[in-house]
């Protein structure tokens, strides 16, 4: 059984190690984690990155801004983005226009209705080290969404590893 013995006490110290390093705020314990509950800063002012509509149910038309490290993130093409930057995704209703399509002649015309809520994903990669380094907040009337809501952002928005966790392309 001697030559068990260093392997052993080998294991054991990696076990304790990783037992010691391993951080995981939001993992080890199974807690939430942490996402963002405050809106940020002048986010109105932000840069325009492109617009999405989404049919279906959500019937949404959304804007996406980036303040200006997320910005010069994009322009660069540089990934992945620098903490610090920060991606918002502004939603309303999208509605026809009366206004708009009676100097058309048609029903032609669709733009943002009655505002739903506002999304962002702010990078702070030891923050949030446990969502690939964004944080993730939703908005509605102003109120953070609740620990249950956020749990699929992040799963999804790993479909997008490939740029960084973001869907959204710089419009030209
Ligand atoms: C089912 C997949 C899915 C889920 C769940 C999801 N998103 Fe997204 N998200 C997308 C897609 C696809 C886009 C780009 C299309 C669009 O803007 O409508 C996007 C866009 C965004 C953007 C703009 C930046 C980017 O990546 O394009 C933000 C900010 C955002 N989502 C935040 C959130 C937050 C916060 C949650 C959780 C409350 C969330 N998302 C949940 C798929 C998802």
């Amino acid at each position: 059984m001697k030559y068990l013995r260093f392997p052993v006490a080998a294991i054991a110290a990696i076990v304790s190690l990783v037992a010691f390093s391993a951080p995981a705020p939001g993992h080890a314990d199974g807690a939430p984690a942490p996402f963002v509950t405050e809106i940020p800063n002048g986010y109105r002012n932000w840069q325009w990155v492109s617009s999405a509509h989404e049919a279906g149910n959500l019937n949404s038309l959304g804007a996406v801004l980036g303040n200006d490290i997320a910005i010069k993130a994009y322009r660069e093409q540089k990934l992945p983005f620098p903490d610090g930057s920060i991606i918002a995704a502004l939603h309303y209703r999208y509605v026809p226009s009366d206004e708009n399509n009676k100097v058309f002649g048609k029903v032609q015309s669709f733009v943002p209705g009655a505002p739903t809520n506002i999304q962002f994903m702010v990078k702070d990669s030891t923050k949030f080290a446990a969502t690939g380094g964004w944080g993730f907040g939703h908005f509605q009337d102003g109120k953070p969404a609740d620990a249950n809501f956020m749990k699929p952002c992040f799963p999804c928005h790993q479909k997008a590893k490939d740029t960084d966790l973001v869907f959204t392309r710089y419009a030209p």
